[in-house]
């Protein structure tokens, strides 16, 4: 079994370089499906959900080559829509993008049920078929695979009860060759969307308004290849600066686009952490002591939902109390047990944790519960007095490029082992 091997209590220091948006890349690559052609994508990060999502497209009969480490060229003029591979794609939750491409390339999908992160119970999709149905699309399950097909798509207007980057997504790649026009109103406002939105239209889409909360889609009868480059992973650049403060060092963080790291920059400086914004990047310290403060996610612009566990592990150090509220997902607070062996003091009172400050961590057998609570187990780990062992970190490298090298160039007592014959050490102590 592999696992992560963390000597604690070293501030990071020096320079860390962000990758991809793996948010914006798992829409983007099914995205190429609505034209036929080449395609040349870069910053394209190398993590497991990018090359599982590659591996299907290959499946389906595209050509995929790796022209450097990021930056793939696929060649889509091949793709038979109806070889979606079963296996691969029922582990990946972002498979269900795959649906709204083939949609609306083809009038026709069939998909298996999207697997992915294992918090907040059932991953609904109601709302991405609410949208498919509103186009035209007549929906139905069959042995663990979603169908949509449609006669010809029409555009709609569709309003979300609910905020869903998924669903704002699946709806932009059913819509951009659908008859007419179609609004989206309620629609996600996150810098992945912008960028999906950029990369249709570059392909010859005509959408406006992504980044706000109207989206408006004038659907087009073709689309054609185009070369892109992936904006800088939000969420990976939130991780490290949350880090830098969490292990009082001092990380210029590079390759970022700071206006999508706004939510998470006000919520350090709260705390007493000093930012620095520069045109592509950002400097995170902490030299004195760090207070606690409330955090409550939102869709963005709010404070992003895939940064609480990481900025919880925070404000388990700071002085004082803090209350972290997740209003977009229920129950993502299973890492507080994992948190506690280590010695956090936290207490879960229905969608909120009161987190009680000061703590001081010890290091521990933990495991990965999903991608963002293992990265919270590294900050934790990082902080921690001793040595801490992660399990499961497959989940991890989901979303976290080169990692281990990562916070190594950065001053981090960190390896990735392998324990060949190691039942869990959490179940031997169980
Ligand atoms: C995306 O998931 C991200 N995943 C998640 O990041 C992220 O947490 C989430 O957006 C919110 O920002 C990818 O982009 C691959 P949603 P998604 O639809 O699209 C409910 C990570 O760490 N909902 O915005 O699945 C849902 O239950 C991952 O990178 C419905 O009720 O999330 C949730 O409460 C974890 N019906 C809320 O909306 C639907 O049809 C937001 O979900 C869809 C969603």
């Amino acid at each position: 079994m592999e696992k992560f091997v963390i000597k604690g209590s070293k501030a990071l220091r020096g320079e860390i370089n962000i990758s991809g948006a793996k948010n914006a890349a798992v829409a983007i690559l099914p995205a190429t499906i609505l034209a036929k052609g080449v395609f040349n994508i870069e910053n394209v990060p190398d993590i497991r959900d990018i090359n599982s999502m590659l591996e299907i497209l290959e499946a389906m009969g595209a050509e995929v080559v790796y022209t450097n480490r990021s930056t793939v060229r696929i060649d889509t003029r091949n793709i038979n829509f109806k070889a979606v591979p079963y296996e691969q794609t029922k582990n990946l939750r972002a498979s269900y993008y795959l649906l709204g491409a083939l949609l609306g390339m083809y009038n026709h999908a069939k998909v298996a049920m999207p697997g992915g992160c294992n918090f907040g119970g059932v991953r609904p999709i109601d709302l991405h078929l609410k949208g498919f149905s509103a186009l035209g699309a007549i929906i139905s399950t069959d042995g663990g695979m979603i169908k949509a097909k449609a006669q010809k798509l029409i555009g709609n207007s569709i309003y979300f009860d609910k905020v869903s980057v998924g669903a704002t997504i699946n709806v932009m790649l059913a819509a951009v060759k659908a008859r007419g026009i179609t609004v989206i109103e309620n629609a996600a406002r996150e810098p992945h969307i912008v960028d999906v939105a950029n990369f249709l239209n570059l392909m010859g889409a005509d959408i406006k308004g992504a980044g706000t909360d109207v989206i408006r889609i004038h659907g087009v009868s073709e689309l054609h290849a185009c070369n892109y480059s992936i904006i800088p992973d939000q969420i990976e650049a939130g991780t490290y600066m949350v880090a830098a403060a969490a292990t009082k060092g001092d990380l210029l963080i590079k390759n970022v686009i700071p206006k999508h790291l706004e939510p998470i920059t006000a919520k350090l400086r709260e705390c007493g952490a000093i930012v620095e914004e520069f045109d592509d990047s950002i400097r995170v310290y902490a030299t004195g002591r760090l207070h606690g403060c409330n955090i409550k996610t939102m869709p963005h612009p709010g404070f992003p939902t895939d940064m609480q566990p990481q900025f919880t592990v925070l404000l388990s150090l700071c002085e004082g109390i803090s209350i972290v509220t997740d209003s977009v997902w229920d129950n993502r607070f299973r890492y507080v047990d994992q948190l506690t062996r280590m010695g956090a003091q936290i207490q879960i009172e229905g969608k909120a944790a009161i987190v009680q400050g000061s703590a001081v961590l010890k290091g521990a057998p933990v495991k990965a519960d999903d991608l963002r609570a293992g990265a919270a187990m590294i900050i934790a780990g990082l902080c921690a007095k001793g040595t801490t062992e992660i399990e499961d970190i497959i989940h991890i490298d989901r979303g976290y490029e080169d990692v281990v090298k990562k916070l190594t160039d950065v001053g981090a007592s960190i390896a990735r082992m392998d324990f060949p014959n190691s039942a869990s050490l959490l179940n031997k102590r169980a």
